[in-house]
């Protein structure tokens, strides 16, 4: 007997984590609008602060948001359970971190998959300054990663990385926005691949297998 027409395979749901402009959200958003096919969807967009950019846009697409502040709560481990309560709501297979500024605890890493997208080629410049730390170190390559995330700044295991050469007169701005292009294409591409079967994830030591 065919399988009915609402037996379409279920898309892989998504949380997607912001800190600040959510070019990268977009980019995820834009990717799954422009393809039916596209093997997931973003179910809720969290951040850790009020007034930004990303939230607006998780709200002209008319998703769910959530806000979870560090300095409502009595400290890091109390914030860190909120954070995993919220999210625990929409039940995602993947949490996104893409551009979210704030370390994730041990009780949210034990319960999500999460993938988080950094601008520069780790374990090279890691932390919160990594465009403006490649500038002035004087390398004259850097790029974007995308990782699994693990209890460390930027040390969990690497799924993807794709290079950008530095220009002469390249400021901190300038290279991160060319970083960004590249990063935007990098994290849908990934997203897209943990998606088509969060089960095929495998990490052996520190070598990451996806579809
Ligand atoms: C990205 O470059 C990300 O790697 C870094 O912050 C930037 C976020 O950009 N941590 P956006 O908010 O997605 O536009």
């Amino acid at each position: 007997m065919p399988a009915p027409e609402s037996a379409a395979p279920s898309r892989a749901q998504l949380v997607d984590l912001v800190s600040g402009s959510g070019t990268n959200l977009q980019a995820l958003l834009d990717a799954i609008a422009a393809d039916p096919a596209f093997p997931a969807e973003v179910v809720a967009v969290g951040a850790d602060r009020e007034g930004i950019a990303g939230l607006q846009r998780a709200e002209a697409a008319e998703l769910s948001t959530f806000v979870v502040k560090v300095e409502d709560f009595a400290d890091r481990a109390d914030w860190d359970a909120a954070l995993t309560e919220i999210t625990e709501v929409f039940a995602p297979d993947l949490v996104v971190s893409a551009g979210f500024m704030k370390l994730l605890g041990a009780r949210f890493l034990d319960r999500f998959t999460v993938v988080n997208t950094h601008p520069a080629l780790l374990p090279a410049f890691p932390g919160a300054h990594a465009v403006r730390d490649a500038l002035a170190y004087g390398v004259t390559v850097t790029g974007c990663t995308v990782h699994l995330v693990d209890g460390g700044v930027d040390t969990g295991p690497v799924i993807a990385q794709a290079a950008v050469d530095i220009r002469p007169g390249d400021d901190e701005d300038s290279l991160h926005e060319r970083i960004k292009v590249v990063e935007r294409e990098l994290l849908v591409d990934v997203v897209r691949r943990i998606s088509a079967d969060p089960a095929a994830l495998t990490v052996t030591g520190r070598k990451v297998t996806i579809p």
